[in-house]
């Protein structure tokens, strides 16, 4: 049979990554699937010293690939938003199939992707997008195909639990293990996306995607970064039992689907709590399964150039069988409008952290106003304050609550002459 011939637009991480495993395991392949899968184009602005592309045609025009007809598989990895976008519609345009690593291509602009791709009948495929090397959208369209997926919840964003665990183990703050994270290279020069959680909303929003059947709803997600959680935080979390995870969460519930990204006290004896460092973790509950749990490299050449490929050799496995038999590799054909909850309207436990002035009543004024909003106190800490000056640190964990009313409690506390700045609220889950 003639080999299956795929053009790689990126050269950079993971591109070369990419390449370097097609060829490497190329027999591997060839036996699995079936099919020779060959690189048959490469563009890419400048060469990678780790990648040998000797005898592969490269071109510095990506839309060469996307309009070269020999080509069955086009790979993006270029990255950004409105290049990638075109390139991508132009391949599915002359029936290409597509497999990317772009979350972001794929959060924010997936729902008009697929539909293109649905109207050529190509795949376009992303495991690479969602935790690097950990095949989590497989586990949800395949392992976990016969059950209906409750929730799930996942550590997806490596710079940020590197940050979160060397916080917890060192006692630093934030700013200081970010530069650290920027000097290893884990953080981008502009670390927004990764501290403030939009890489991570990325991730979810896909994985909720594939869960319920639902369009991609990156619009709705709520998402909170990590750039305010404090070294005290990590450690009062600890004395009380729990470690601070940066999660994304999505839920099927029956008003609809919670879909938010933010800091999260999790049990310390849960699997979760024991992820560190760069490293992902998705945990997916179905009804009939359970619960599940994945764990793996977010990024990396190779990790991710792991989950391309296997995007590849999925596309090589079918690709000669009559189009009908090739599904999308879209999360939708029946995508259902089901209403993406606000945040206002979730209900979570809390852990509360407040700078009190050390005088009597303080306790009292503060557990009255919780108390007359219906927040039921499940445990309390009083630290001496870190500063000098007479403020004490008020720490809580209330029960589950409505956030809207925990957020009229928080306004009436911060409103308390006794309360310094405001009040620190993380939320916590079981799961
Ligand atoms: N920047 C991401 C992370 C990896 O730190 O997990 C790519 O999504």
């Amino acid at each position: 049979m003639k080999p299956v011939k795929v053009g790689v637009c990126g050269l950079g991480t993971v591109g070369s990554g990419t390449v370097n495993v097609l060829r490497r395991n190329a027999d591997i392949l060839s036996s699995r699937t079936g099919r020779n899968i060959q690189v048959a184009q490469i563009a890419a602005r400048r060469p990678n010293p780790s990648c040998d592309t000797a005898d592969i045609p490269v071109t510095p025009d990506i839309f060469e690939v996307a309009n070269n007809p020999e080509i069955d598989i086009l790979v993006e990895l270029i990255g950004g938003y409105d290049v990638a976008k075109k390139l991508v519609l132009t391949a599915i345009k002359n029936g290409k199939h597509v497999v990317t690593a772009n979350k972001a291509l794929i959060a924010e602009h997936g729902n008009e992707i697929f539909s293109a791709a649905r109207e050529k009948n190509v795949v376009v495929a992303y495991e690479a997008g969602v935790a690097g090397g950990i095949p989590a959208i497989k586990a949800l369209r395949e392992g976990l195909v016969g059950n209906r997926i409750n929730w799930l919840a996942g550590i997806i964003n490596g710079t940020g639990n590197f940050i979160l665990t060397e916080m917890k183990d060192k006692g630093s703050p934030f700013a200081d293990v970010l530069k650290q994270a920027q000097d290893l290279g884990y953080a981008e020069a502009d670390p927004t996306f990764d501290v403030e959680g939009i890489d991570a909303a990325h991730k979810l929003v896909i994985l909720a995607a594939n869960a319920f059947g639902t369009p991609l709803a990156f619009d709705k997600t709520y998402t909170e970064g990590i750039s305010k959680v404090t070294p005290q935080d990590l450690q009062y979390a600890q004395e009380l039992g729990y470690r601070i995870k940066h999660l994304g969460i999505a839920r099927r519930t029956e008003q609809g689907v919670e879909l938010r990204v933010h800091p999260t006290l999790i049990p310390e004896s849960h699997l979760l709590a024991s992820v560190d460092g760069v490293m992902n973790s998705v945990l997916i509950d179905g009804d009939a399964v359970g619960q599940t749990l994945y764990y793996g490299a977010g990024a990396g050449s190779e990790p991710t150039a792991s989950a391309v490929v296997a995007d590849i050799a999925d596309i090589a496995r079918l690709i000669d069988t009559p189009q009908v038999a090739v599904p999308p590799v879209a999360p939708l054909k029946d995508g259902r409008e089901v209403p993406v909850l606000s945040i206002t309207d979730v209900h979570a436990a809390c852990y509360l952290r407040m700078s009190a002035k050390d005088r009597p009543g303080v306790l009292m004024r503060v557990t009255e106003i919780l108390g007359q909003n219906g927040i039921n106190i499940d445990a309390l800490l009083q630290k001496e304050g870190q500063e000098s000056g007479g403020a004490v640190d008020i720490v809580l964990l209330t029960h589950d609550i409505r956030e809207s009313l925990l957020s009229a409690a928080l306004k009436e506390i911060e409103a308390l002459d006794d309360i310094i700045g405001s009040v620190a609220h993380i939320r916590v889950e079981h799961l």
